[in-house]
């Protein structure tokens, strides 16, 4: 089976970790500092703070930022759900606003409906390695004074009109999670140009502490090991030539894709680069299934990202968040990742198209 996903760890990130476990420094220490460094620099910002995972990286930069309970917090409904529990982790009110059909990503023109004087901040979602309509949001969010945390747990290294992700709004944050482009097992980042921002994640993240026990707000243990760390220094050196792996096996498929019947394959607009955390087709959404099922009989793994907008799920019914979001319904009914990663061969991305063409011809 060719796997939806593969971390890729080698001798280099073992060699690193053994050195630090030998070091007596594996809580954080020394290597996290020189990871935050390295990352805001390949970012572009000021400043990267090291989180636990890309889930504390959200709820501390919504700390950071000042959203509190009683606020809104406008974001997607198509996404992994770590994103608007961060809200709720805060006491604040997820809003959700539909996505454009054609890059999943949440739809700027749908935004200024939802904002009331209770809304704080906007969190895009650059989903699946491609960059949201960043200008449209930010000019949105200068002219209603919220602020803009990016949630790029998925889009290490993607490009928008030349900045990178993480570095357009207010604060971005990042994951780290196998699966994702780059790893460290469990880890996160927040990014930010703004040092309030900064000292106050730095602050959150280890039990509010201002110094050694001064605590001044009630934070929380977010930190990240140097065991990580070490994992990401050495990850974020073969990040771009990783990326390019991934985007030359997404160009192979949807060369090949483009002209199966039935079958939609991504869009990414020009002045984007989609870094391919997944890539991610359409379908009838009563084929769907016994897609899935033909695919996987044939030997290509599949995911579906995600199968239901996040105000679908149970937690959030509960909780009386409710949303009508058409486009993100009708993607998470019709919407099949397939392996894009850095280890999917030339034999695998022809082994996915044979598939897919024959499947296209026996069920769609
Ligand atoms: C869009 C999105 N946001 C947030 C997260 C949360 O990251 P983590 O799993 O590192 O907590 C993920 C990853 O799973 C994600 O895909």
């Amino acid at each position: 089976m060719i796997p939806i996903a593969k971390p890729l760890i080698e001798d280099r990130e073992i060699e690193e970790v053994v050195k630090v476990l030998r070091s007596g420094f594996i809580a954080q220490g020394p290597k996290v500092a020189e990871f935050e460094r390295k990352f805001a620099e390949y970012v572009g910002v000021k400043h990267a703070v090291a989180t636990s995972s890309g889930t504390t990286a959200l709820h501390t930069a919504l700390l950071a930022a000042g959203v509190k309970a009683g606020d809104e917090v406008i974001t997607t409904p198509f996404t992994f759900v770590a994103t608007s529990n961060s809200a709720l982790y805060v006491g604040a009110k997820p809003v959700f606003v539909d996505i454009d059909p054609k890059t999943y990503n949440i739809d700027p023109k749908k935004i200024e409906e939802a904002i009331t004087d209770k809304t704080k901040a906007i969190m895009p979602v650059h989903l699946y390695g491609q960059p949201a309509d960043m200008d449209t949001i930010c000019e949105i969010a200068d002219y209603h004074d919220l602020v803009v945390i990016e949630d790029a747990a998925q889009a290490h290294g993607a490009v928008y009109n030349d900045k990178r992700t993480g570095s357009i709004g207010n604060a971005g944050c990042f994951s780290f999670y196998p699966t994702k482009n780059m790893t460290t097992g469990e880890g996160g980042m927040i990014t930010t140009n703004s040092n309030e921002i900064a000292e106050a994640a730095r602050m959150f993240r280890a039990h509010g502490e201002s110094e050694r026990y001064t605590h001044v707000v009630l934070g929380y243990n977010f930190r990240m090991t140097d065991i990580a760390a070490a994992i990401g220094i050495v990850q974020l050196k073969k990040l771009d030539t990783l990326n390019v792996k991934r985007i030359k096996n997404a160009i192979y498929l949807t060369e090949h894709i483009k002209n199966i019947d039935g079958i939609e394959p991504p869009y990414a607009p020009e002045n984007v680069r989609h870094v391919f955390h997944q890539y991610t087709i359409r379908v009838d959404s009563s084929k769907r299934d016994d897609m899935i099922k033909f695919l996987n009989d044939k030997g290509v793994g599949t995911g579906i990202h995600y199968p239901k907008p996040v105000y679908a799920q149970k937690l959030y019914k509960d909780l009386g968040i409710t949303a009508s979001c058409p486009e993100a319904e009708k993607a998470a009914s019709e919407v099949i990742s397939i392996p894009v990663h850095p280890s999917v061969s030339p034999e695998d991305l022809e082994k996915i198209v044979a598939a897919l063409e024959k499947a296209s011809k026996t069920i769609l």
